[in-house]
């Protein structure tokens, strides 16, 4: 951990990513050192275990205020709109994804502060990149307004890097899985979902076809990945863009199957909707050697412990 005494600002902390990586960055760092901020209120999960903003990271000169007012020396951006959001209004996904990224940016390289988090996600690969273990380079056409943003995003951080020194960290996530904060609008969300559905009806319809197969991940793995990323020495960091990250691979049919185990009865229905074509044009499993290589990446969640975790601690509604 870094002995320099540090001063974070979580943009998008009320999401799904956000609400998790501010109760663990506090756990490090100190709840009075780590500022919470959303467009929307406070998050009920967040009430009570340290400070929180309101917060429009569109608004350049606002944001700036509050980071020389607060003495903020490491900003994590969350606030995105993500992908199935995205297709239903591009230009509003292209600019909130781009403004915000270079609002940051720009305030970065003039507050001079010390480190900066961004993440990308496995929607910068299109139809023409490898489906198995696709790798950290190669053919990356994204078809989606989402992934269009993200990967001309890791452009932005990487020109950052090169021209103005700033330290920006990114990793490309597989969709989250988790079971505190409600997902926002991305294609992985059946995932989620369907433990919900598994626990309250025993049964779930599904909008992908049982044989798609996607990169996932437990959240748990998801915020040490992000905190690992984000501690280890600038040496190490050899990918300025963004770096592949992967944990498990699986379809609707196997996590259904995964459920059964716990849920005999439970049963699954597939009605694919427009997020089956988005699904498609994503690659099946993705390589992170370079995420092992360089900054020890392991995973510690598989299909069969995150279903028990999750199993174990989704709460349904009544
Ligand atoms: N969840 C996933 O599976 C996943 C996968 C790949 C990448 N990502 C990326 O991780 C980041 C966080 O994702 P998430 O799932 O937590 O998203 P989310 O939609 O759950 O949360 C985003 C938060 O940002 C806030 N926000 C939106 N516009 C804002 C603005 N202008 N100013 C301030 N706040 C604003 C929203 O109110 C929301 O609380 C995003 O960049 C997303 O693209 C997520």
């Amino acid at each position: 951990m870094s002995t320099k005494k540090e001063r974070i600002l979580i943009i998008g902390a009320g999401g799904q990513i956000g609400v998790e990586l501010t109760l663990a960055l506090r756990k490090i760092y100190g709840k009075e050192n780590v500022i919470a901020s959303d467009l929307k209120d406070e998050n009920y999960l967040l009430t009570g275990t340290g400070p929180f903003m309101h917060i429009d990271a569109m608004n350049k000169s606002g944001l700036q205020q509050t980071v020389q007012k607060e003495k903020i020396t490491q900003i994590y951006l969350l606030a995105a709109v993500l992908s199935a959001v995205g297709e239903k209004n591009p230009l509003m996904a292209w600019n909130i994804n781009m403004q915000t990224l270079l609002n940051v940016l720009e305030i970065a390289r003039e507050e001079k502060l010390t480190k900066i988090y961004w993440p990308s996600s496995i929607a910068v690969f299109g139809p023409t990149s490898p489906k198995q273990n696709c790798p950290q380079q190669t053919i990356v056409e994204p078809t989606t307004v989402y992934g269009i943003s993200k990967y001309a995003g890791e452009s932005w951080c990487e020109y950052y890097h090169e021209k103005y020194g700033v330290d920006v960290r990114s990793m490309r996530y597989p969709g989250l899985i988790s079971y505190k904060s409600a997902p926002g609008g991305g294609t992985t969300d059946y995932a989620i979902d369907i433990f919900h559905q598994a626990l309250k009806t025993k049964s779930y319809d599904c909008f992908l076809n049982e044989d798609t197969y996607l990169p996932m991940m437990y959240m748990d793995d998801g915020i040490r990945a992000t905190i690992e990323l984000m501690e280890a020495p600038a040496t190490k960091i050899k990918n300025h863009r963004s770096y592949n990250l992967a944990a498990m691979s699986f379809s609707p049919k196997e996590i259904a199957a995964e459920i059964q185990k716990h849920i005999p009865d439970f049963a699954i229905n597939y009605n694919p909707d427009f997020r089956q074509a988005i699904a498609e044009s994503w690659p099946q499993s993705i390589d992170d050697k370079e995420a092992r290589a360089d900054w020890d990446w392991k995973p510690a969640f598989d299909l069969a412990r995150m279903t028990e975790d999750m199993l174990n601690n989704v709460k349904v509604e009544k």
